[in-house]
Formats: structure tokens, sequence, C-alpha cells
């Protein structure tokens, strides 16, 4: 185990590359687990969506508030497209030159956004995106659960963008989504509470990752 800031980080992932990603709400603070976790395994930060130049592009498209009558095919279809870029420029070439790899979202929020949210079909999605990513799925998947309360008071906020402003029911199937995935594949995922301070939420993703990953 390697220590950094009074928690420690699990030595499977420091010796051997991995694709990491973290998911959850709006507000859970994943961005800032995802940035403390690479730093902490000297990994490649990245993110979905907007992790390359080409993604930047398709990131403002998604998230403009004056487009209001996008199909959620064609929003799971950009999501896609950004990944595609993404694996194609960031993540595998990291990979294959040994490098750990923590994403800020993954193809886990397409099926949980696209799929629960906008009831698109999950199985469809998931086909979609085997072939947008050639099949490199993430090895482990960190999801920060967040607690409804926190979720709605983030919701109630004004300049809300494309997502955000979907409305409760939209973010409560979300979540939803999140939960029957990680309850589906344990394997896989690893679902640490967004209830505390940075610290403690980084030492619970440090040990149920030391856990998984030393099996
Ligand atoms: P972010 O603020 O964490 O970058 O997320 C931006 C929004 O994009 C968030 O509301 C989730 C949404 N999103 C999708 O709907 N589908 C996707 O595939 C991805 C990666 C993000």
């Amino acid at each position: 185990m390697r220590r950094t800031g009074g928690s420690s980080v699990p030595s499977a992932i420091v010796q051997t590359p991995r694709y990491i990603a973290f998911e959850g709400a709006e507000g859970c603070g994943k961005s800032t687990q995802a940035a403390r976790f690479a730093e902490s395994v000297g990994a490649i930060l990245t993110r979905e969506t907007g992790g390359t130049d080409i993604g930047q592009r398709l990131r403002t498209i998604l998230h403009d508030t004056s487009v209001d009558d996008m199909s959620p095919r064609s929003e799971a279809l950009i999501a896609a497209a950004d990944r595609a870029q993404h694996l194609h420029e960031v993540v595998r070439p990291a990979l294959d030159a040994g490098r750990t790899v923590v994403s800020d979202r993954s193809v886990h929020s397409t099926l949980a956004y696209q799929g629960y949210g906008r009831k698109l079909n999950v199985e469809i999605l998931r086909s979609i995106n085997e072939w947008a990513t050639g099949g490199l799925w993430p090895d482990a998947v960190v999801f920060i659960d967040t607690p409804d309360d926190v979720i709605a008071e983030r919701m109630s906020r004004r300049n809300l963008d494309r997502f955000e402003a979907a409305g409760d029911a939209f973010h409560d199937r979300v979540i939803a989504g999140f939960r029957t995935m990680a309850a589906a594949d344990p394997e896989r995922w690893v679902t640490v509470s967004a209830v505390g301070s940075i610290t403690e939420v980084a030492g619970q993703i440090n040990a149920a990752l030391a856990e998984r990953m030393n099996r």
C-alpha cells in the first residue's frame, strides 16, 4: 500500500494498468474524488464527455441550453461518438503505455442517463457502445451514491444545464439505474456513499478498490 493523505492506495492499481471509471449524479463529488485518486496512483485523469478536442465540441452541443428538441437517440450517439474518440485518443494509448486511466464518467453514464433516464433500450445502448469502444469497458467502476435530498437541493438551483434541468423523475431513474447496474455486476462495481468529508469518502474508495482489485 502507498500512503497518501492518510488513506491507503490499492497496490494492485499501482502495479497493473487499469481502466477505472467514476460514476454518479451531478454534484456527488465524483470529479474531485477521481482527480484525487488519479493523483494518488499516478494515473492519467480524463473524462467523458469532453476528454478530447473533438469531445469538447460534442460536449458543447450536448450541454447547449438553447437546444430543446434533441432526440434521446441523438444524445446517445453523440455521447458514443465522444467515447469512441476518447478511447482511441486517450484511454487505449495510455493503457498500452502501461498507465492506469481514471475516467470521470464512462459508458455507464450512457446506460444510466440515456437508458434508464431517457428510457432508451439499455441492451441496444450496450451493443452500440460495444462497437464504439471496440469492447474496451472499464475494469472497475466507482459509483458515488448520493442521498436523494442532496440531489433535490442541487436541482433546485438556477442556471441548470440540459441534463440537470431534465426533472426529478429523470434523475430518480438515473440514480436507480446506477444502483441497478452496481448490484448486477458486483465484481466490477464498488459503491461508496457521498456522505462525509472529501477525505472520508476518499478513504472509502481506496478501501473498496483495494478489496476488489486484490481478490
Ligand atoms: P459531468 O458534469 O459529470 O461532466 O456530466 C455532464 C452531463 O452529461 C451529466 O448530466 C451526465 C451527462 N452524460 C450523459 O447523459 N451521457 C453520457 O454518456 C455521459 C458521459 C454524460
